[in-house]
């Protein structure tokens, strides 16, 4: 939520800004402005709306705006004020000597305007980021330092917040500071970067260190200086970024989703990689640090996650239950955070996170934590928040994933669940997997026949693009396939689709059926088949517009189907990893058919760091 960036060197900091807004528009894209210092006084140029717009008011001031060396930028995904220029950060102080970027939420910011205001302040936006700018200002008035401002407002503050400040009277000074939200700081030679996420960086350096909770750094071109909350010195802990900047092309595609949906045969051959060596060796996965012994005695799991990656960890109970005959409770983390959950040393909570950064699965394992769980993270993000919290940590190398629809990484989840299963299945002795591993190892040759004919799935899409709502049905372990593909199609496009239980379908949802209402049916082989071949013959009998996803040959499905998407056959436990892939084609095909803008789709963020 909300994309952060600031630059101070000797280059025009303008350039550097919007292309690191452009890079971090996935995490909020609904205004944007930036900081600069032009003649020595802070100017903000603010725009509501996409990022555009902001692009456009640079271009026209150009000339002036690029005089700049120093400046600071954001993008907003609004918590706090609807998307307006007023409510668009940068935000200021009185004087206007002052410019803060914020993501976040400031808690008590109720009680600090109230303050404020008593004490002369005047507020101009509905923001909760507007009290830290006055806030500041105040402290820099009492102490003519602006580390020392930034220091003493964030005792004050209560809540979640990345920060970057710029004061006029500090020229070439930027302060910024984290707590539960993300920062990192990119170090250059004669300029350095602080942004909310490393694709802001990566085109200009390699060097980076990320800020932890209540550490404020102080940037200038020549210097680093990293201080704690209680203004202790902090050892600065440099390291190279693995990411490469062509990471963050479309590489031709002409959506980031596209090409994402494409990257996962590659992206399955690289998570087994060094894990999953041959068909009569055991899984190798350094990454669970969990004792062997207590791995065998584990009474139960928790898995918590949102969205895309709890569909994941819907999945991952299926393969644990079946190859572990441990139990497994799975649980939305907003959920989870608010009840009175049971968890002891023998229960291991695995956290599923494609960013690292949502918020409520980091409260959700906190939680686990204080009560001795075992944590194991489940992150395409090693350099994530969950990531540093975790006692094992399992990423899954999906590689920057831009589109705010997540697919490979969706992929990369399960793929590291079926590892994470094997290897304790081993580990607990419980018989032979060599025909999933061998399966495991051929998928990426069948996700890539599924890629070859996704001229197929844009033919259908186009068919069904006018729907009004969807529905997917499913049994077994293919169920959260089906709320995936209902996930992926209202995400992207905005039609209203529902993942249902096939079996379930009669008990309410059935009543909506009528010729208008397409119904697709996940028909993978195995011992739900048949009966979610009845449960769609129920369908039809109610006119619905059947389409079937299957890995079956049989002719007798061409009687019952209108459109019939047919993938390589594959075991059923390992089905899910296949059956997505066309469900991710079908929702990205309707939505480009309908000129949706299909990597950003409205009132979405892809790292959500708000509860
Ligand atoms: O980064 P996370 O995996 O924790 O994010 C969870 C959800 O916000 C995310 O999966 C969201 O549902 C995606 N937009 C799905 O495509």
């Amino acid at each position: 939520m909300c994309g952060i960036v600031g630059y101070v060197g000797n280059k025009k900091a303008v350039d550097i800004l919007i292309d690191g807004l452009t890079s971090l528009e996935y995490r909020g894209y609904d205004s944007s402005g930036i900081a600069v210092n032009i003649d020595g006084k802070v100017e903000l140029f603010k725009a509501a709306g996409k990022l555009q717009n902001l692009k456009n008011i640079v271009e026209k001031n150009y000339n002036e705006i690029s005089k700049s060396t120093i400046g600071i930028g954001h993008i907003r995904w609004a918590t706090h004020g609807a998307p307006t220029v007023e409510n668009a950060h940068p935000h200021s102080c009185n004087c206007g000597k002052v410019a803060v970027v914020h993501n976040g939420i400031i808690e008590n910011f109720k009680d600090l305007k109230e303050r404020l205001e008593k004490n002369g302040c005047t507020f101009r936006s509905q923001t909760d980021t507007e009290t830290i700018a006055h806030l500041v200002a105040t402290k820099f008035g009492e102490t003519h330092n602006l580390t020392e401002a930034v220091r003493l407002a964030t005792r004050e503050i209560e809540g979640a917040y990345a920060l970057c400040v710029i004061h006029q009277d500090v020229p070439n000074t930027i302060v910024a500071t984290r707590r539960n939200a993300p920062l990192v700081v990119g170090l250059g030679e004669g300029e350095n970067f602080v942004a909310s996420d490393v694709p802001a960086l990566i085109q200009y350096t390699k060097k980076a260190m990320y800020l932890e909770d209540n550490q404020i750094v102080t940037l200038t071109p020549d210097s680093i200086k990293l201080i704690d909350i209680d203004n202790n010195k902090v050892e600065q802990k440099v390291e190279t970024l693995p990411w490469e900047p062509v990471a963050l092309s479309k590489m031709g595609y002409k959506h980031f989703m596209l090409k994402e949906i494409h990257e996962q045969p590659d992206v399955v051959r690289n998570v087994l990689s060094g894990k999953l060596r041959a068909i009569d060796e055991n899984v190798v996965l350094k990454e669970v640090t969990l004792d062997k012994e207590k791995l065998k005695n584990l009474s139960r799991i928790q898995i918590v996650a949102c969205g895309t990656s709890l569909h994941a960890a819907m999945v991952g109970k299926y393969i644990i239950e079946e190859l572990c005959e441990i139990p497994v409770d799975v649980e939305p983390s907003s959920e989870y955070i608010y009840r009175k959950t049971i968890t002891d040393k023998n229960t291991l909570v695995i956290g599923v996170s494609q960013s690292g950064e949502t918020a409520d699965t980091i409260t959700a394992i906190r939680q686990a934590k204080s009560k001795g769980s075992h944590i194991l993270i489940i992150t395409n993000r090693p350099d994530s928040t969950m990531a540093r919290e975790a006692d094992s940590l399992v990423p899954v190398n999906a590689g920057i994933e831009v589109s705010v629809a997540a697919t490979k990484s969706y992929t990369a989840q399960l793929i590291s669940f079926y590892l994470i299963a094997i290897y304790m299945a081993e580990v607990k002795g419980m018989g032979d997997l060599s025909d999933l591993k061998h399966e495991l190892i051929i998928l990426p040759q069948k996700i890539e026949k599924v890629l070859a004919h996704k001229e197929d799935i844009q033919r259908y899409a186009k068919a069904f693009a006018n729907s009004k709502d969807f529905i997917f049905i499913a049994r077994g372990i293919n169920y959260p396939t089906a709320l995936e593909g209902a996930l992926k199609l209202k995400e992207i496009s905005y039609i209203n689709a529902t993942g249902y239980t096939a079996g379930e379908l009669k008990h309410g949802p059935i009543a909506m059926l009528d010729e208008s209402m397409p119904v697709l049916s996940i028909l993978m082989s195995g011992k739900v088949y048949d009966k979610i071949l009845s449960n769609s013959e129920e369908a039809k009998a109610r006119n619905a517009r059947m389409i079937a996803l299957t890995d079956s040959m049989d002719d007798k499905l061409n009687e019952l189907f209108d459109c019939i998407i047919r993938i390589p056959k594959i075991s059923e436990i390992l089905s899910p990893a296949l059956a997505v892939v066309p469900l991710q084609l079908l929702a990205y095909y309707i939505a480009e058919f309908l000129g949706k803008d299909v990597d950003q789709p409205r009132n979405l963020a892809k790292s959500v760091t708000v509860e």
